[in-house]
């Protein structure tokens, strides 16, 4: 097309920029495309499908390993995503198989949080699901509960290979992971709270509160229902405020995730890698020695998130609100204002390709 061969001509050498696209609420609501995000993200590939401008989905979001929401996204899209160009609110989780790669960690949220961590090498990963369905009446509510999970105590046999059973009788919870949005609140909150007050030995009362690690601190994000949603940020402070009340000590915890300028830093550094397979140079991160990128584009709409962290950052972070999300004024965001606000994450693309070409 004519515009690939602009784009051949426009990018036969390096680029000197990147992008980091939001997912939620700027390239899908729910599982659907917005705002032209297929023919945005197909401009940066040329005609041939060959990937010509670095870009990345830095999100929040998360439940799945990265190879499998990359092919996610690939067939949702129609563009060819990699695993390395997915960064999810979790994906920081990896740095702690250093401290907890062999002790017993309980993983929460929907899709698959155990799978998540067993293939960032945790050896000795529960899922919530699991953990409960070890321990009958562990949750008072689950008999007016419409729906079952996929484990039950009764069911032995579809237990986690890696972690014998009786262990969970005798081994204490070192750390809980919350990978993405819990699906049962009630449940998730309840089961927290025992593990952070026992250990994960309920009945007795062992040792310091295991560590608990949020992928996220998201107050609210779009789907496709008009108003926001609560996150896991809202989440952690219900969690937070009850076991407050219930405990003695206030709740230690950590959150990951944007607004953190490490994950922009982190993903300037993915990008510099990308951009170096991608034109045959060499990106070696322990001396530094790549050529930096002028500017790195944060395509997001949350203003409290996306372009409250790009801004953190600064350079060489450029910041650009869409309208298809969590942000939905005329002007821009009076508190986190972006560098740019457009009402499409295809708008936002071509504004970059014409600036940059
Ligand atoms: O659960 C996902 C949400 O909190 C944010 O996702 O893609 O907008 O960073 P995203
Ligand atoms: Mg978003």
């Amino acid at each position: 097309t004519a515009f690939s061969c602009l784009l051949s001509r426009a990018f036969s050498h390096r680029p000197s920029f990147g992008i980091a696209f939001d997912i939620d609420g700027v390239v899908l609501l729910g599982n659907s495309p917005v705002g032209g995000s297929p023919g945005a993200l197909r401009k940066l590939y040329a005609a041939d499908g060959t990937l010509k401008i670095p870009y990345v989905f830095l999100t929040n979001g998360g439940g799945y390993p990265e190879a499998k929401r990359a092919f996610e996204l690939s067939q949702l899209l129609g563009i060819n995503v990699s695993p390395s160009q997915v960064l999810q609110g979790h994906s920081p989780f990896k740095q702690l198989v250093k401290r907890f790669g062999n002790d017993l960690i309980v993983a929460v949220g929907k899709g698959e949080p155990a799978a998540v961590m067993s293939e960032y090498g945790f050896k000795y990963v529960l899922s919530i699901d699991e953990y409960a369905s070890c321990f009958e009446n562990i949750d008072p509510l689950a008999p007016y509960k419409k729906w079952t999970t996929k484990l039950c105590a009764a069911q032995n046999a579809k237990f986690n290979d890696s972690v014998p059973r009786n262990d969970v009788f005798s081994e204490r919870v070192q750390a809980a992971f919350v990978v993405s949005d819990p699906v049962d609140w009630s449940r998730d909150i309840q089961v927290l709270c025992d593990i952070l007050t026992t250990g994960g030995l309920p009945g007795r009362n062992v040792g310091p509160q295991p560590n608990i690690y949020f992928a996220n601190d998201d107050l609210e994000y779009q789907t496709k229902f008009p108003s926001e949603r609560l996150g896991l940020g809202a989440f952690r402070i219900a969690l937070e405020s009850i076991f407050n009340r219930i405990h003695s000590h206030s709740l230690e915890y950590t959150c990951f995730g944007k607004p953190h300028p490490s994950v922009f830093k982190n993903a300037e550094i993915v990008l510099q890698k990308l951009v170096g397979s991608l034109y045959g140079d060499f990106y070696d991160i322990d001396h530094d020695n790549a050529s930096k990128f002028e500017t790195v584009y944060m395509i997001g709409d949350n203003p409290a998130v996306d372009i409250k962290g790009a801004q953190q950052t600064g350079h060489p972070w450029f910041s650009i609100l869409t309208r298809t999300g969590v942000f939905k004024g005329k002007e821009n965001h009076d508190k986190f204002s972006a560098d740019l606000v457009v009402d499409t994450v295809e708008e936002a693309v071509d504004y970059i390709l014409e600036k940059e070409s």
